[in-house]
């Protein structure tokens, strides 16, 4: 028989690449989304993608009574936690929101998890919790920094819950994947990033002003101490990432975990700077954007990548998609929702 995995946030960036990749990989897969941040076109877009009917709930993680109701009508094998409040600028500003909603939700999760005989769960953690690294490139042994916005605490706090939970819960085993910057859409250009307002987030503002919804990017800061002064990320394509969860839950499910609780950096290794990412994206696009350098914005780091040994090694796994090739499948997705030839 299929293993069922219950997907929270699939209707969401990370969350509907996943859930295409697990149906791939042979699992039957559910999805629960509340919807706050993605609409029913990427439940389409899975769906066309991978042929298959996958069930869909709308429902509100933080609901303890619907999700119960959930975990009736299905039998889950697995699950994987996406859901989640994910600005970090809205965050500072409504920090109750994030706390209450990344929080409550995870809460939820566990305890239904607990109740129901479901032992397996992958967590969407962020390389967030490293904050300025001291040393680079960070392994999962790094020490995490103070956070420096309400999201990212949140994401130490759930660490944490999940660390304890398993702890005082030997049958729950727990991965999480600390994700690095993920950009890039499905090669088929159906599902892919989908920001409300205005983006934050870099790649999602270069395809809206390539698109022109943007009149110009604003670079911020030139005076880092990188090789060109733009800030550096590790930038990882969406589907390389999907694959992750794939492999941490193959670990799970087959019994390989080393123990009950486990960290995997998920990035590509490699570094980037704004101004690389920029001018890539113009070349293997063939087009012009429009950007100004500006000041930094405040709460960014300087630099950060990956060490993914441990992640190759002991999940099998390792990112594979050129970063060119990200970039087209960004601007791809971006000209089919604007209906660009
Ligand atoms: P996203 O906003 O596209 O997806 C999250 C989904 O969860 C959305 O569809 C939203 O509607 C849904 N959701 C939010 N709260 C919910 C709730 N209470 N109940 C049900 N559904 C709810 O974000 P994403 O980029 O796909 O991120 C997925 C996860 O990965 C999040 O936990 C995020 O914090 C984490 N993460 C994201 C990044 C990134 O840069 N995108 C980096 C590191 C970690
Ligand atoms: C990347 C670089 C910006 C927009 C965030 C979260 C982190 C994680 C990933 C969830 C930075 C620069 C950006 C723009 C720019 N998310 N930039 N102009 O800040 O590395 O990480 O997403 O866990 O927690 O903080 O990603 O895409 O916002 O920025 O110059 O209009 O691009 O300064 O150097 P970031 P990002």
């Amino acid at each position: 028989m299929k293993e069922c995995v219950l997907v929270t946030g699939g209707a969401g960036f990370i969350g509907s690449h996943t859930a295409v990749e697990l149906v791939n990989a042979g699992y039957d897969v559910v999805i629960v989304d509340d919807l706050s941040n993605s609409d029913m076109n990427a439940v389409e877009g899975i769906r066309r993608i991978t042929g298959a009917d996958v069930p869909m709930e709308v429902v509100d993680c933080c609901d303890y009574h619907a999700m119960s109701e959930v975990f009736k009508k299905y039998n889950f094998n697995s699950i994987i936690h996406f859901a989640a409040s994910k600005a970090v600028g809205e965050s500072v500003v409504k920090p109750l929101l994030y706390y209450r909603n990344n929080i409550t939700s995870l809460l939820n999760v566990l305890e239904l998890m607990r109740d129901n005989g479901v032992d397996n769960l992958v967590f969407s953690s962020s390389c967030t919790v490293y904050g300025e690294p001291d040393v680079l490139p960070v392994t999962e042994q790094t020490p995490r920094k103070p956070a420096n916005s309400p999201y990212g605490n949140t994401k130490q706090i759930c660490e944490d819950i999940l660390r304890d939970t398993i702890a005082a819960h030997p049958q729950i085993k727990g991965i999480a994947l600390r994700y690095f910057n993920p950009i890039g859409a499905h090669p088929s250009a159906l599902i892919g990033e989908l920001p409300k307002g205005v983006p934050g987030n870099l790649v999602p503002f270069i395809t809206q002003t390539a698109a022109g919804l943007r009149e110009e990017l604003s670079v911020f800061g030139d005076d880092y101490n990188t090789p060109d002064g733009s800030a550096v990320r590790d930038y990882i394509d969406v589907t390389d990432l999907a694959k992750a969860h794939v492999a941490a839950m193959a670990r799970m499910t087959e019994g390989r975990s080393k123990s009950g609780y486990e960290i995997f950096n998920v990035g590509t290794g490699n570094g980037l700077s704004v101004l690389e990412l920029v001018n890539k994206f113009q070349e293997v696009n063939n087009l012009k954007i429009k950007y100004k350098i500006v000041g930094r914005r405040a709460g960014d780091i300087e630099k950060i990548w990956a060490d993914t040994s441990y992640a190759n090694k002991e999940l099998g796994w390792t990112a594979k998609v050129p970063i060119e090739e990200t970039l087209r499948s960004a601007w791809a997705w971006e000209k089919n929702i604007r209906n660009i030839e």
